[in-house]
């Protein structure tokens, strides 16, 4: 889908279909500019500018647009960018099953006319049309919008530019995290690690930026033995991958992104139930998100250097897979004792955190779908943040709210190292029944040590199981935006 920016007002846009926000009334507020035209829908409270109420008309007096659809934006004081990319997705996904090609969006009247939501709404028409269908052979319930049109009112010249870079930002940023849903989608017979590393290698070659792809071999050299004990149940060899960007000047700061890319989780020999166990594909849902914040800041160029790390496996039962109470030794020297084969995420972010250090990252940021219990504790609304350090947990939930991806404080305190002491190792990989998002960080934590890190547990949000209004079901792309935001505004 094209998108462009046009300086017009709405009425006077010719296309398949105008979107036009409403305010709720109900609320004290005031309808948009459309109102007069849809006087009798207000009477009658068949419209009332709830937030995502969408109602679709033909032939609107005064408009030249074929059809106008209003969405409801709810109150005017609580919208907000977040809101602007929900409202853009579901009326785009209301216009897209109808054979419509050419949609506009009014951003002319109500004060819309600022940069945050012309990106905001970029990005929201792109994740609107997104589908999961790539595997479909018969996709006529997939008509895609080709075009559309953001019609802004008329700013200052000097300020132009700002609108054209939140334009191009909202474009690079739907199109890093569509790319994110493509890779996460694809099942895991396909998607295998050494699959991953090559989507990498691809995105890495077209976006100009440097990839080094460590197979087993290396890893083997290196002494990367928690990652290859997860990976050696499995036929298909394991990956760790590597991305560079290196901004123009030189920087202090070096952040490490890291994302959890097992292909496909069985649990290994503590296996899985097998009801639900389809859902295991996404357990490289961090990876993914990884690869598409690389994307986007190959184009949107941050000042601070980057190291993306993908530690990819597949966890797999097998004789040759790794038992409970075989203990391995980490990259970083300590022993771990694998207690439940299906704590695997741990074992291989443990590694890729040690080489992150290695590669000299100042600060280490990881997403993974890494618990259960996260599920459990926060549902499939916000995603679990855990830290060693605070004032860098600041700027990762500043980020976080600019992208809309909501994230929770968890706790980490050293009371819950007590729960990974084993007799035997250095650490074991579990801790015990209850707080098991919390010992998971905590047992990431160990290998982290000072390093400034947060974690951040997507596996209750990188997924919906059921659409919503404004996005397809299937992978989310979160916390894509937090990545890069926290990467564009680094100072
Ligand atoms: N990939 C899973 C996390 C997961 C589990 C996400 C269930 C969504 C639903 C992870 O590797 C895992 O299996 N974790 C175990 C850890 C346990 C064995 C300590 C879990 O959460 O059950
Ligand atoms: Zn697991
Ligand atoms: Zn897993």
């Amino acid at each position: 889908m094209e998108i462009t920016l046009v300086r017009s007002r709405a009425a006077a846009i010719e296309t398949d279909a105008l979107i036009v926000l409403d305010w709720n009334i109900e609320k004290g507020g005031k309808h948009s500019g459309i109102s007069v035209p849809l006087a009798a829908f207000y009477e009658s409270g068949e419209i009332t500018g709830k937030m995502l109420e969408l109602t679709l008309m033909h032939g609107v007096e005064g408009y030249k647009a074929r059809r106008v659809v209003i969405v409801g934006a709810g109150e005017r004081e609580k919208f907000d960018a977040s809101a602007m990319r929900k409202v853009a997705g579901a009326a785009l996904r209301l216009l897209k099953g109808k054979g419509i090609q050419s949609i506009a969006l009014a951003l002319d009247e109500d004060g819309l006319t600022v940069p945050a939501y012309v990106a905001a709404a970029a990005e929201g028409l792109l994740l609107g049309n997104w589908e999961p269908d790539e595997l479909k052979t018969d996709k006529k319930n997939n008509k895609q919008i080709s075009s559309a049109v953001l019609v802004a009112g008329s700013v200052a010249p000097s300020l132009e530019g700002q609108f054209d870079a939140a334009l191009e930002r909202g474009i690079t940023i739907g199109k890093a995290a569509n790319l994110s849903r493509d890779i996460s989608v694809e099942p895991p017979n396909l998607l295998t690690p050494r699959a991953l590393a090559e989507r990498a290698r691809t995105m890495a070659q077209a976006a100009g930026l440097s990839i080094d792809v460590l197979d087993q071999d290396r890893m083997r050299q290196l002494g990367m033995g928690a990652l290859l004990g997860v990976a050696q149940g499995s036929a298909e060899p394991p990956a760790l991958i590597v991305i560079h960007y290196t901004p123009a000047s030189p920087s202090a700061d070096h952040l490490g992104f890291v994302g959890k890319g097992v292909t496909f989780d069985t649990g290994g020999i503590s296996i899985k139930p097998s009801d639900g166990m389809e859902k295991m594909k996404y357990d490289m849902c961090g990876a993914a998100a990884v690869i598409g914040v690389m994307q986007a800041l190959a184009l949107l160029k941050p000042s601070v250097a980057i190291t993306a790390l993908i530690p990819t496996v597949e966890n797999m039962p097998g004789s040759k897979a790794q038992r409970p109470g075989d203990i391995v030794t980490s990259l970083s020297g300590k022993t771990i004792e694998v207690l439940n084969t299906d704590a695997e995420g741990r074992l291989i972010l443990a590694d890729a955190i040690t080489y992150a250090k290695q590669l000299g990252c100042t600060h280490i940021i990881d997403a993974a779908t890494l618990t259960g219990a996260i599920v459990v504790a926060l549902g499939h609304i916000s995603s679990g943040a855990f830290t060693n350090n605070d004032a860098l947990l600041t700027r990762w939930m500043d980020a976080s709210k600019d992208a809309g991806e909501k994230m929770w404080h968890m706790p980490l305190d050293d009371d819950y190292r007590e729960l990974l002491k084993t007799a035997y190792a250095d650490i074991g990989n579990i801790g015990g029944r209850y707080g098991g998002a919390c010992s998971a960080a905590m047992f990431i934590k160990e290998f982290v040590g000072d390093t400034p890190w947060v974690h951040v547990d997507v596996a209750g949000t990188a997924w919906l199981d059921e659409a919503k209004p404004w996005m397809a079901k299937g992978p989310t792309g979160i916390p894509l935006g937090t990545f890069v935001n926290l990467a564009m505004n680094w100072k």
